[in-house]
């Protein structure tokens, strides 16, 4: 359905065009501050200026225009500022769409239009080593993405492109031909390679000749050797089901799981294309594309096969680019990595617009570092990279702590259920409540606090509502989740009497604008501050308000506004991954 600001900035760009004949939007906006309104039309200014005009008669005679046409909507709309005309809603009107949006799947939330295909890449850990901490980000960045994304309406496919191809095959292969080892009987063979990597790629540092043992067995690989591609595949095959493990505690999932090595056929028919394209040229043996004429990648080329022939990085992502534009006709790609990707990138895209992929829209969303409590990234106590499934066990056995301290009375397994989800939600929270640019400080005391922007406050918010219906009994006892259906109470239109459950009413309509906030930059923390202030809000309207106790129809009017605030927190959070409890 169509939100409160779209539906503002429709009639309001109408009677623009009708009164003074521009062709501007509207461009409506809420409010900086509720004193003013609910809306504010900030379109006049630059209509002005364009004509060289004053714009506060402009504005005079558009909000005249205006109050009429508004007249269901607000009330009669006031000139401020400059020029700005601020808006404030009726409480008939919010009252009278609130049940749409409890009917609407998407929760008032107007779907994209046009829908596209977008395919987004994260999370990619490297074949052969744990996944620690540095893939958290990207993995539940991405995810998050991806889930508003689908949302919207769009056709995501998630790519996980996982590194299986690179150097590190050298010394893995070299190393396991040299100590025979069956990794299939190996407890933990993903340790096993670390292992064997780390001792033949330390050693090659004072020995030459194992650095280049283990760059004639990748040669041999990317020659396609039957005895090392098979040593490769058994490598491959046992990593991936310690990446799905850490994918299904976190709730992540993939459509495709292609990898590097996928793209390796394609690799000499990109160099070839970009070279015979006069994109690509020889430089010292190598191949290499220079952007002279981009001042920020001035100096900077990007090398795409090295003089002993070998691919690199780069080239892999170019052949992947352009199956993915063959294979699924995408709109964009977004790409979720650290910030220290961003030359590689910029090259990337810069040469994809040059190549022929001037039309597609190509992001790349970056993210800071995880620090510890000493502002450094964070690490073990001996100096190693947390293995993300030992911090997810941390989070669960100090969310373990605080639910059998407090909720002692319920049984073991319901418990266990509780710890895992608060303990995962409140690790994803924290991280995706960020402006995620930056880095973080972890901190377990913060994330798992039932105070304050976390997830367990969240989840706590949509518990507490979940217990007015329980009490009330307005929902079937055990039918386990609570579906739209089964409400046992009638209200067509809220009545929004006193200000606490008109605020509440009116911040619930702007579920759409975080959304829009969220997709537009790939900001997942707009989503959060939202709930954030809309748990606050309710908090207030609960305080103020009785609903069990209160008379008809004031009664069934709160329980919907209780039951659209639990849809939107449940909604919310599931759009950052995180899970809901009805119990807690
Ligand atoms: N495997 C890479 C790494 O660990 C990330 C890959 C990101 N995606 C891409 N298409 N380059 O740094």
């Amino acid at each position: 359905m169509e939100s409160v600001q779209q539906l503002l900035e429709r009639l309001a760009t109408g009677v623009i065009r009708q009164t003074i004949g521009a062709d501007g939007a509207a461009n409506v906006r809420p409010c900086g501050n509720p004193k003013f309104g609910d809306y504010q039309i900030n379109g006049l200014l630059p209509i002005a200026k364009a004509r060289g005009e004053n714009p506060r008669p402009l504005a005079d005679k558009v909000a005249a225009a205006l109050a009429p046409a508004l007249t269901d909507l607000a009330e009669p709309p006031t000139v401020a500022g400059a020029g700005f005309i601020n808006v404030r809603l009726k409480a008939g009107f919010v009252g009278a769409l609130l049940p749409q949006v409890l009917a609407d799947p998407r929760l008032g939330v107007p779907a994209a239009s046009p829908a596209r295909t977008i395919v987004i890449d994260f999370s990619a850990p490297n074949v052969a080593k744990t996944m620690h901490v540095g893939h958290l980000r990207s993995s539940i960045i991405g995810d998050s993405i991806a889930r508003t994304l689908r949302f919207l309406g769009h056709h995501v496919i998630a790519d996980n492109h996982i590194g299986d191809w690179g150097t590190q095959f050298g010394f893995l292969l070299h190393g396991f031909k040299q100590e025979k080892l069956d990794l299939a009987a190996s407890a933990d063979p993903i340790a096993e390679m670390e292992r064997v990597y780390r001792k033949y790629y330390g050693a090659s540092v004072a020995d030459p000749s194992i650095r280049d043992a283990a760059k004639a067995e990748l040669v041999k690989l990317h020659e396609n050797d039957a005895e090392n591609l098979a040593l490769w595949k058994k490598l491959r095959d046992l990593s991936m089901p310690a990446f799905e493990q850490v994918y299904r505690r976190l709730d992540v999932r993939f459509d495709h799981t292609l990898g590097e090595s996928f793209y390796h056929p394609r690799l000499a028919g990109v160099v070839a294309e970009l070279k015979a394209k006069g994109l690509a040229e020889d430089s010292e043996g190598a191949v290499c594309v220079f952007f002279q004429d981009v001042p920020q990648l001035k100096d900077k080329p990007f090398l795409i096969q090295k003089s002993d022939g070998a691919f690199l990085y780069p080239t892999t992502d170019l052949a992947t680019l352009q199956y993915r534009v063959e294979e699924w006709k995408p709109g964009e790609i977004i790409y979720v990595t650290d910030s220290r990707q961003k030359l590689h990138f910029e090259q990337l895209f810069t040469t994809a617009r040059r190549w022929s992929y001037a039309d597609l829209k190509l992001a790349h969303v970056t993210f800071g570092s995880v620090l510890g409590e000493d502002n450094k990234p964070i690490k073990t106590r001996s100096g190693e990279p947390i293995k993300l499934e030992e911090l997810l066990d941390e989070a669960e056995r100090q969310a373990q702590a605080i639910v059998d301290a407090n909720y002692a009375d319920l049984p073991e397994a319901t418990r266990r259920e509780i710890a895992r989800v608060v303990g995962i939600g409140a690790v994803k929270y924290a991280d995706l409540s960020q402006n995620r640019v930056n880095d973080y400080v972890f901190s377990w005391p913060k994330m798992l606090a039932m105070q304050g922007n976390t997830a367990p406050y969240l989840q706590y918010a949509y518990v507490r509502i979940r217990s007015i219906f329980r009490k009330g009994a307005e929902t079937a006892e055990g039918a386990g989740r609570w579906e739209m259906g089964d409400r046992r109470w009638e209200c067509k239109s809220v009545t929004l009497a006193d200000t606490a459950e008109f605020d509440l009413a009116k911040f619930i309509l702007r579920f759409p604008e975080a959304i829009e906030l969220a997709t537009e930059d790939y900001r997942p923390n707009f989503i959060c501050s939202y709930l954030y202030d809309l748990a606050g809000k309710f908090s207030v309207f609960y305080e103020r308000c009785p609903v069990l106790k209160a008379d008809e129809p004031a009664r069934s009017s709160r329980l919907l506004l209780c039951q659209l605030t639990a849809e939107v927190l449940r909604k919310g959070l599931d759009l950052l991954g995180i899970q809901t409890i009805e119990q807690m």
